[in-house]
């Protein structure tokens, strides 16, 4: 079954999304402009918000980050029906330090948090930090372990635990399940331990942006996973660029492409911290684009009409909840609400 679609946006954690250097999009990373991009996201009708998680920022340290877990709490408090969803990677928060986090920020949102947990693809973050950068595979055994312990606590059950990383007795936290049974759980990744995981234990599977048949190709190999309890949800993160023709767009498009070449050392920065290992990488690398998390190669390029169409076939395909960015963002976050939302059904 199909669910309705959700549309939501990527938080300014660490501003730009497509290039850094941008006359129309000056660089601002601040909780200001945070908030203020996720109350006009509510009021436009947006359906939620991520909130990725760096401590430094990734691309640039000199540069400012959004701090994940205390902006989304803020977040929660200042707006009343958007979800809030915030990025988490397991190595560097204690499973029932994390659990009581998320059931303050679900009490603070009256039922409308929910955790990313990401496995990790920036070594430096981890490893200058002094904590040891488990190889990928293993990476994947911890997140298990830790989700395990962090969704029965959220839950609201009494948990003991005595597994190969954590050791936990009796613990139960309060208040929990006061607006439902806990938060929403996605999974953001795309490698074997990632599908696992998602179809063991997520509510939501969130993939990198890419073209229609790679994204049926992905549900099919998850869907046909056995997993308890109701069936995996499906989410897309997307960069668009939609304008009245086509030409337009591809013309908005080669704007971003030129800016976005300037950002050479960025790049490198950036491959210089990545594991090798990640599968964001390989797919990252299939097509040229603008955006993170495989930004237009989903192919969001185009005229209002053709961008509705594609986002009803990714629908139709089964992804439930869209995750999108933007350039300059807050502009192009009102074209697509004004012109590209009511051309899509559902
Ligand atoms: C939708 C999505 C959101 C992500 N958000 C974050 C994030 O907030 N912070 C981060 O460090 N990595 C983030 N990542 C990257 C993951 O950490 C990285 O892809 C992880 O290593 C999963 O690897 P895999 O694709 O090899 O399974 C995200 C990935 C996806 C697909």
């Amino acid at each position: 079954m199909t669910h309705p679609l959700r549309i939501g946006i990527w938080a300014l954690v660490h501003g730009n999304r497509a290039a850094l250097n941008d006359p129309e999009e000056p660089y601002d990373a601040s909780w200001p402009r945070n908030q203020a991009l996720v109350q006009e996201a509510e009021s436009l009708g947006y359906d939620c918000v991520l909130v990725a998680q760096h401590t430094a920022n990734p691309h640039k340290e000199s540069l400012d980050q959004l701090e994940a877990w205390t902006a989304a709490a803020a977040m929660a408090a200042t707006t009343s029906r958007i979800e809030i969803i915030a990025a988490i990677k397991p190595m560097l928060y204690h499973p029932v330090v994390l659990a009581k986090m998320a059931l303050q920020i679900e009490h603070i949102s009256q039922g409308r948090f929910a955790i990313n947990l990401v496995n990790a693809w920036n070594q430096r973050e981890i490893v200058n930090a002094g904590i040891h950068f488990l190889e990928h595979d293993a990476r994947y055994a911890y997140g298990a372990e830790w989700l395990e312990c962090v969704t029965c606590l959220m839950q609201g059950e009494r948990l003991s635990h005595h597994g190969a990383h954590f050791q936990i007795e009796d613990y139960m936290l309060r208040p929990a399940g006061t607006f439902r049974p806990r938060p929403r759980i996605y999974v953001g990744g795309e490698s074997e331990p990632a599908r696992a995981l998602s179809a063991a234990q997520a509510d939501v599977w969130f993939i990198n942006g890419q073209p229609l048949p790679d994204v049926q190709a992905l549900i099919a190999d998850v869907a046909r996973r056995p997993r308890p309890g109701e069936p995996l949800r499906y989410g897309l993160s997307a960069f668009v660029i939609a304008r009245e023709t086509e030409a337009e767009a591809q013309a908005a498009y080669e704007r971003l492409l030129a800016l976005a070449a300037q950002d050479t050392d960025i790049k490198a920065y950036v491959k210089a911290n990545t594991d090798p290992a990640v599968v964001m990488r390989q797919t990252m690398a299939k097509s040229i684009r603008v955006g993170t998390n495989g930004g237009t190669a989903a192919g969001l390029v185009g005229s209002y009409d053709q961008v509705a169409q594609r986002i009803a076939a990714f629908h139709a395909a089964g992804i439930e909840t869209l995750l999108l960015q933007f350039q300059p963002f807050e502009a192009e976050m009102r074209r697509f609400a004004r012109h590209v939302r009511p051309r899509i059904a559902g």
